[in-house]
């Protein structure tokens, strides 16, 4: 219901602007009848949609959003937008594949709102504003003539339990790959870690020391992106409290991952679980984040954040708090979006990693299995023997995507992310394996991925006070940023600021 809401409300509902939320959905679902390219094509002019897809396919061929790439998916995304925007994602995706998707998208958003994305648009359409939309003192006017400011991402881990390879491959391995292209913002999400209640004190402690540990050892560069603690930063407190007065409880009540977990704390549930996703909302709006790298479970809770910084908006921003004239603390004038209305980056493979025992439930840091999961931190030995009894299949030979072996998907998933092979590589070298091969050259490609990761982490935690400037100069950084967005939020509401 709270997304079928979503959906009529958001512009998510209109196919041409379609978010990149939506694509990872499409693809999880993997539906036959997506938008076929020949039904998009019946739109629009042929010149243009060659022109698109020879913008597209260069793309492509780059991949990453680096600034060649981004220039062609840019004129991709203007000459889409010209045609009215009639060739959809959906289309897009079926026939370049998930990169480019990422990219169009992107700059689709950038092009139509000048680039502020699409809660700019959102403001436009819905208020009579004049759409002066979501803009900071760093951000510069939303004219064309100004320069956009640099997107935001934001993401966070649990300093619960060890880090696996469903948070690594599923989670903080994008975080490095954003950091080059993106204003990024990693916390150690302790303040969420002691929602389950009676948590162990000196266990939080060192577990949010070694997860920041681990972010780094993965190749966060704290040159390059603000790494921090949540409970560093006040300000997530304070707006989750103004954002909790604004969600309604049946949002947060009909939450999987809350009605799992309250069903395991019976009597026991505290505030603090229902209440998780509306903390991790205001993790993501205090820095206007534009993109969140999350593995496949959490896509619920970023539809939430979605839901939460629409309804901000339309109950606080727009008409209403222009008529109060003036100017916001941050510079900004008064009106348009408050908040700005966040995607979610989920990877194609590794979204969600499987379990060892069981291929068809998520690989967790909360199995009691300690067998189910390979850590981050596990020794090769621990890595081998947990390889040498995972679950497997009486098959023949070794198949991608077929549903009867969600173990054969998974393992060679697993190995496929940390050769770095393609699926298709993965397949002409081990399809027609048995078991008995295969195992052992998971376990070697596994302990090799993760042994450079451990060397690091060694080094750094051998360095606490290295860690610890990292962590002081990421929050310093982060209090200046989340403070302007809550003043914001504070006078959007009417509280009085001195
Ligand atoms: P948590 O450990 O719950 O704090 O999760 C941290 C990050 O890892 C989140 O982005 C999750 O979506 C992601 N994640 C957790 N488990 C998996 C999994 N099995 N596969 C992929 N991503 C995962
Ligand atoms: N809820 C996330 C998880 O369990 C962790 C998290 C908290 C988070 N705040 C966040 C993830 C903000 C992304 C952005 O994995």
């Amino acid at each position: 219901m709270l997304l079928s809401r979503a959906r009529r409300q958001s512009p998510r509902g209109d196919p041409a602007r379609e978010s990149v939320d939506d694509c990872n959905s499409k693809i999880t679902k993997s539906e036959p009848n997506d938008v076929t390219p020949s039904r998009a094509h019946t739109h629009g002019d042929a010149n243009e949609r060659r022109m698109l897809s020879k913008a597209v396919a260069r793309a492509m061929m780059l991949r990453a959003p680096t600034d060649g790439g981004s220039r062609i998916a840019r004129m991709a995304a203007a000459t889409n937008q010209r045609r009215n925007a009639t060739m959809t994602t959906s289309c897009i995706r079926h026939q370049f594949g998930d990169d480019v998707v990422r990219v169009v998208d992107s700059h689709r958003r950038s092009t139509m709102s000048g680039g502020r994305g699409r809660v700019a648009m959102r403001s436009i359409s819905s208020s009579s504003s004049g759409g002066s939309g979501v803009t900071e003192p760093d951000a510069g006017a939303a004219t064309e003539s100004k320069p956009a400011r640099r997107k935001r991402v934001l993401s966070g881990v649990q300093p619960t339990g060890s880090i696996h390879l469903g948070n690594y491959f599923g989670a903080i391995k994008n975080y490095v790959k954003l950091q080059d292209d993106y204003d990024a913002f990693y916390c150690v999400v302790d303040l969420h870690a002691i929602t389950a209640g009676g948590h162990d004190p000196a266990g939080l402690e060192a577990s949010t020391k070694t997860s920041a540990a681990i972010y780094l050892a993965a190749g966060v560069d704290p040159d390059k992106a603000n790494v921090f603690v949540q409970s560093h930063v006040p300000a997530h407190s304070e707006l989750c409290w103004l954002l909790n007065c604004v969600a309604p409880i049946g949002w947060l009540e009909k939450m999987i991952q809350f009605k799992e977990k309250a069903r395991k704390a019976g009597e026991e549930v505290s505030v603090g679980l229902l209440d998780y996703p509306v903390l991790m909302a205001a993790d993501i709006l205090l820095y206007k984040a534009d993109l969140v790298p999350v593995g496949e479970d959490q896509r619920q809770h970023l539809e939430l954040t979605r839901d939460i910084a629409g309804r901000v908006n339309s109950l606080y921003g727009g008409k209403k708090w222009k008529k109060r004239k003036g100017k916001a603390p941050s510079g900004r004038s008064r009106g348009g979006d408050v908040l700005l209305v966040p995607e979610a980056f989920t990877p194609k493979e590794g979204g969600r990693v499987m379990s060892l025992t069981d291929g068809a439930s998520k690989m967790s840091k909360s199995n009691p299995a300690e067998g189910s999961r390979i850590n981050v931190l596990d020794t090769p030995d621990e890595i081998a023997k947990k390889i040498k009894r995972c679950k497997t299949d009486a098959f023949e030979g070794l198949e991608f995507g077929n549903a009867e072996r969600p173990e054969s998907q998974n393992l060679l998933t697993i190995y496929q992310l940390c050769t770095g092979m393609t699926q298709e590589e993965v397949l002409a070298e081990c399809g027609s394996m048995r078991w008995g091969d295969f195992k052992p050259r998971l376990t070697d490609a596994v302990i090799e991925h993760l042994s450079p990761i451990q060397g690091r982490y060694n080094e750094i935690m051998a360095d606490p006070a290295y860690l610890e400037g990292v962590l002081k100069r990421g929050a310093d950084n982060a209090n200046e940023v989340a403070n302007i967005t809550l003043r914001d939020v504070r006078d959007a509401l009417g509280f009085v600021q001195y």
